[in-house]
């Protein structure tokens, strides 16, 4: 049995959710496995209410559950930051979530914004480092308000952290068994201590994986080849900020938000999966939002939690579905469908088998 929190969140969060639920229980009733479902109001509207963004004990709580199916944090009427630091970076440093994983698949019939690129050229992994750097709020602010003011804001990188986080790539890297072929992407020119750190722990531990490549990118490099030449990639590892960018990039190259997921992974504690898209408040009720992205997240729900045999039913229905043809676009509004007969059609899909 598995006991999975949800929290819909903001905006179109609920919409998507509600479609990625869909395909859960299809895929549970397809191959006979149990779950659990609570459901928890954290977002902006129980913040607008009770200026509360995770109520005392949350975190607690959610220690309890296998799994969080989050849908987005994200609302027009909450200055911006509130919301991101006070649930999604709180839970993942909480509950020691220290890989952020991204997927960067294109799947067949899906639009590609590059030129001659197909799905042979782009199915990769970004393990990006998810509980220090940039994120950990390290610095402040001196002479605030003057013309003397001064602003630091400290990128944090522990020796045990970023040793955990280039060891999961590895062993993802393995698992994978594709190309075999490890990309550290950083920044080492001129970021001439965090990424010493980061380049030396990376060889180090490449010693012990005598069976897979290693390479190095600089980030701004690494952005122009996910564009020229996306198939050198297979696993690509970075420190937290850098991994924010490129993933966007790369949820481009995929297809968009409307396709893109992410697992916020504490191997041996509760992770997080989430469309990585946002809340989309302008589209909320309109039954326009696309759900694959929320779908792709159960996906990978899925897979964390050992159903190996579900997840790959799930990505098989969302592939089926995108070369149905019935899916115009991946875009809100455009799709040809709405976001309910796209949950419908994948669900389906789970269901034949
Ligand atoms: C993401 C998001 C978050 C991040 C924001 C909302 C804080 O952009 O999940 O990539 O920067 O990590
Ligand atoms: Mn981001």
């Amino acid at each position: 049995m598995h006991k999975i929190a949800v929290i819909p969140g903001d905006g179109t969060g609920p919409e998507v959710v509600a479609e990625g639920l869909k395909v859960l229980e299809a895929a549970g009733d397809a191959c006979g496995f149990n779950f659990e479902l609570q459901e928890f109001d954290f977002g902006g509207d129980r913040y607008l209410a009770t200026g509360e963004t995770l109520p005392e004990g949350a975190i607690e709580e959610m220690k309890a559950f296998n799994a969080i199916y989050l849908g987005a944090i994200g609302h027009p009427d909450v200055r911006p930051g509130i919301l991101e630091h006070g649930i999604l970076l709180a839970l993942r440093f909480a509950l020691d979530q220290y890989i952020n994983l991204r997927p960067v698949k294109l799947y067949p019939g899906v639009d590609c914004p590059l030129k001659d690129k197909g799905p042979e050229d782009i199915d990769l992994v970004v393990v990006r480092e998810n509980t220090e750097g940039l994120y950990v709020g390290t610095g402040g602010f001196a002479r605030k308000g003057t013309d003397q003011e001064i602003a630091t804001q400290v990128s944090v990188n522990t020796r045990m952290g970023v040793e955990r986080c280039i060891r999961y790539a590895f062993e993802l890297c393995r698992e994978r068994d594709m190309e075999k072929k490890l990309t550290l992407c950083g920044k080492t020119n001129v970021l001439t201590y965090a990424h010493d750190l980061w380049e030396r722990v990376f060889n180090e531990v490449a010693s012990e994986y005598p069976d897979v490549t290693t390479d190095y990118a600089h980030v701004d490099a690494i952005c122009m080849w996910f564009v020229k030449n996306p198939e050198w990639f297979d696993v690509v590892v970075t420190d937290n900020m850098f991994g924010d960018i490129i993933t966007d990039l790369g949820a481009m190259i995929q297809g968009g938000m409307g396709i893109a997921a992410g697992g916020n992974i504490n191997p041996s504690g509760t992770s997080m999966f989430e469309p990585i898209g946002g809340s989309a408040p302008k589209y909320t009720g309109q039954n326009v939002i696309n759900p694959l992205a929320a779908i792709a997240a159960v996906q990978m729900m899925l897979d964390f939690l050992g159903e190996k045999q579900a997840a790959a039913l799930v990505e098989g229905a969302i592939v089926k579905a995108l070369s149905s043809g019935d899916i115009k676009s991946l875009s809100a509004g455009k799709m040809g469908m709405g976001t309910r007969e796209v949950g419908d059609l994948v669900a389906g899909y789970v269901t034949e088998g």
